[in-house]
Order: C-alpha cells, then sequence, then structure tokens
C-alpha cells in the first residue's frame, strides 16, 4: 500500500490523499567544428527526476554518466530535480510560506531543494568554468550516494567546491532562496506537454517524444547520437 498526494488542478491548493494498492511505475555554447564544416549546437537534453526515484538513480548512474564520458562534447543537459511533486504557496501569521508535497515524502523535498541549491550554485559561480561537467559529476554523486536527500555539501566538496560556497548551498537549502528554486523547477515540470507521468522523463531539444523517452532509458549514448548530424558524428556513435 502506498500513499501519494494528488493536486487536481495546478491552481487549486487543496490536495487529496489517494491510496494506491499498486504502483505503477511512475517512478519510475554550441561546438563549433574546427575543421571548417558547418558548426552544430550540443543536443539539448533536459532530464526532469526527482532525488529518491530508483529510476532516476538508475538513469543517472547507467545513462547520464557514461553517456557524458562518450560523447559528452556532443550534449548539455539540463537538471530539473522536481519529479512528480506539488507546490503552492499559503500564508500563514501573515507570512508567506511554500509548501511541497513529493512522491517519496518530505525527505525527497529536500533533496531536490538541496540539488536545486547546488545546480543554481555551480551554473553561476563564475570559479567554475568547466559547468557541462560539474553538474555531471554533482548529480552523478549525489543520486549514486546512499542517501541522495543528504548527500549534496559532501558531494560539492568531492567536485572540488570550496567551503565557502558549500556553505552559501547550505544556506540556500535552508532558505526560501531554495523554495524559490524548487518552485521554479515545478513550474518547468508543469509546463511539460504531455504532463509528466514517468520519472525520469527525458526530452530531446526541448521536445518530448515516446521514442526518445525509452531510447534514452535504454540507451542515451545512441539517443544523442540520433541527433548528431552525419558530418558530425564522432566514432563512439558507432556500434
Ligand atoms: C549504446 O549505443 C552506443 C552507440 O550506438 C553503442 O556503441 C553501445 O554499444 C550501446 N550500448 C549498449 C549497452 O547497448
Amino acid at each position: 500500500m502506498r500513499w501519494y498526494y494528488v493536486k487536481p488542478h495546478a491552481a487549486v491548493s487543496q490536495y487529496y490523499l489517494v491510496t494506491a494498492a499498486v504502483i505503477i511505475a511512475v517512478c519510475g555554447s554550441a561546438r563549433s567544428d574546427t575543421t571548417g564544416g558547418p558548426s552544430f549546437s550540443p543536443v539539448d537534453i533536459t532530464v526532469y527526476y526527482e532525488s529518491l526515484c530508483g529510476d532516476s538513480i538508475q538513469f543517472v548512474r547507467n545513462q547520464l554518466v557514461p553517456a557524458y564520458r562518450d560523447i559528452g562534447s556532443f550534449f548539455t543537459v539540463n537538471y530539473i530535480p522536481y519529479g512528480k511533486a506539488t507546490h503552492g504557496k499559503y500564508v500563514s501569521n501573515g507570512v508567506e510560506k511554500w509548501h511541497f508535497t513529493c512522491q517519496h515524502g518530505p525527505q525527497e523535498c529536500y533533496g531536490n531543494k538541496a540539488q536545486a541549491c547546488g545546480i543554481n550554485d555551480i551554473l553561476t559561480n563564475p570559479e567554475r568554468t568547466k559547468k557541462q561537467q560539474d553538474l555531471v559529476n554533482f548529480v552523478g554523486c549525489v543520486m549514486q550516494a546512499r542517501n541522495p536527500s543528504t548527500a549534496v555539501p559532501q558531494c560539492l566538496q568531492t567536485i572540488g567546491m570550496d567551503t565557502q560556497h558549500v556553505s552559501l548551498v547550505e544556506n540556500c537549502i535552508s532558505s526560501v532562496a531554495g523554495d524559490e528554486l524548487l518552485a521554479a523547477y515545478g513550474d518547468k515540470t508543469l509546463a511539460l506537454q504531455p504532463s509528466l507521468s514517468f520519472v525520469p522523463t527525458i526530452t530531446v531539444d526541448k521536445v518530448y517524444s515516446q521514442e526518445d523517452q525509452m531510447g534514452a532509458l535504454r540507451n542515451l549514448t545512441a539517443t544523442v547520437c540520433k541527433h548528431i548530424p552525419e558530418y558530425n558524428k564522432p566514432l563512439n556513435c558507432s556500434g
């Protein structure tokens, strides 16, 4: 028996508790061609995932990290740590507060927020120049940790973030700044067309297709390769 929250309408801030006897598998700079040929943009991969989802953990470990190792310069990844969650604002004693619910409970919301803060720091930190490499290392570290919801500070150290930035991220996690980042990821997730049904959901060049979704879960390298123009296909795409 599992409990999860269903938010019937984005604008309705009332949550219905629903029982489900069965868990469906819901949780389930452009690189230019310096040889003079036409330039192309890296394939855009966006991953909608959540911190305590087994399928998200497997995708990061078995697809994302290896694909980045094989053909990392041919794609960029956007990470959207939110998944099947809900968010809304309510007013308590005249103060507005964010409220989140997550498929795997409050720990997962905390973990998603922590990753949102870590990702934001990497993206905005001028000292981190290899942002894509940082992000794949960071998310790879967090999602493969024993407890992904609390692994963020340690993983930032692992990728070489200085202690000052680690404390900035810790402040973000425990402040409204983290709530705002997570809510923004929620808005991006709710804007998905068709709406998110499986976690992780993967879009290619901002578009969802069932073929690419299934393909990415099976072999992300091959799926990215499919979207690289013939003239630019790396050797790792054949095989
Ligand atoms: C994934 O696809 C790549 C590129 O086509 C191929 O080289 C690789 O062997 C595939 N991996 C698996 C596990 O099938």
